[in-house]
């Protein structure tokens, strides 16, 4: 039994999104946010060690689009994990800066319908350009015209989606000429707009700050702090002049130090450990998700 199912840290906290179709707070997903945890996101290397022994996870993140075309044995040793911890989707394909894929769509509402997922999340970002794939996560303009189109893309998804749909601030490293929106703002706008949660990237916030000379503290705090219901920790690389969101080394000092004053405005939230590249035994993940639910545990209380 995983943690999060034994009970964990309950503090009857109501999160202020609502996403989904009949306005009833799913109490899956409810159990979660009133729970300051911390977990990692699958890599299909570590499924195997995750099944054979009982890890004390209380969900895991696992990333949709790397089982979206399998059917076979990996499939059932993802349904295996579903079935021992709660899980968490993540995607990179949604694209609700663009148009959204309605066979993509649907093969995710399909994967979190089987995997009972407790949430679904993607970036605000584009992946899909008219009849292309572009397997990254772009950056969106942040102008007025552009709010209404990926409202009505959130609430596309929301309306195929039976859990809550999270909208992840991405990495930065440029911005558009006529950009005249800030990215707080725009998660202020798209949240009021649909009730859409945040998946709040620490990670993502700080290497964003470095490249656009913002200060990350201010961009922190400029996020809609009713939204915020799950966090990204993630080591990222200097490739001067900018940093480079890697998720290929440890969440570094910083990161940890603006965690910290997430949890402090924020709250403490779920929180997964992402890292894709040159990844690490499992027990290097899971020492990372442990300090993050060490940091998280005196506010876990805190209402
Ligand atoms: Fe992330």
């Amino acid at each position: 039994m995983s943690g999060f199912e034994s009970g964990g840290v309950f503090n009857g906290k109501t999160a202020a999104f609502n996403t989904n179709r009949d306005g009833a707070y799913p109490p899956r997903l409810q159990s979660l946010a009133d729970n300051a945890v911390a977990s990692i996101s699958l890599r299909e290397q570590h499924m195997a060690e995750l099944l054979s022994a009982d890890h004390p996870l209380p969900f895991v993140e696992i990333l949709a689009d790397n089982f979206l075309a399998m059917r076979g044995v990996h499939y059932q040793m993802l349904q295996a994990v579903a079935e021992r911890y709660p899980v968490a989707l993540h995607c990179v394909g949604m694209s609700v800066g663009s148009e959204v894929n309605s066979a993509y769509l649907m093969r995710v509402a399909l994967m979190a319908k089987e995997l009972n997922a407790i949430s679904v999340s993607d970036h605000l970002s584009l992946s899909q350009l008219p009849g292309a794939v572009v397997h990254d996560l772009l950056p969106i303009c942040y102008q007025e015209p552009v709010i209404s189109g990926i409202c009505a893309n959130i609430k596309r998804i929301q309306s195929q989606l039976e859990v809550p749909f999270l909208l992840e601030n991405v990495s930065r490293y440029t911005t558009y000429r006529d950009d005249n929106i800030q990215e707080g703002e725009l998660f202020h706008r798209l949240h009021d707009a649909t009730g859409v949660g945040m998946l709040l990237d620490v990670n993502n916030v700080y290497v964003t700050a470095h490249n656009l000379n913002l200060d990350a503290e201010l961009l922190l705090l400029s996020y809609p702090r009713q939204a915020v219901c799950q966090y990204h920790l993630a080591g990222h690389q200097s490739r001067p002049p900018l940093l480079v969101d890697t998720h290929g080394s440890h969440v570094c000092a910083e990161v940890w130090e603006l965690y910290l004053k997430a949890i402090a405005h924020f709250g403490g939230h779920p929180t997964i450990i992402e890292w894709d590249n040159d990844i690490p035994p499992l027990v290097e993940l899971l020492t990372s998700a442990d300090r993050a639910q060490h940091l998280m545990t005196p506010v876990a209380g805190v209402a």
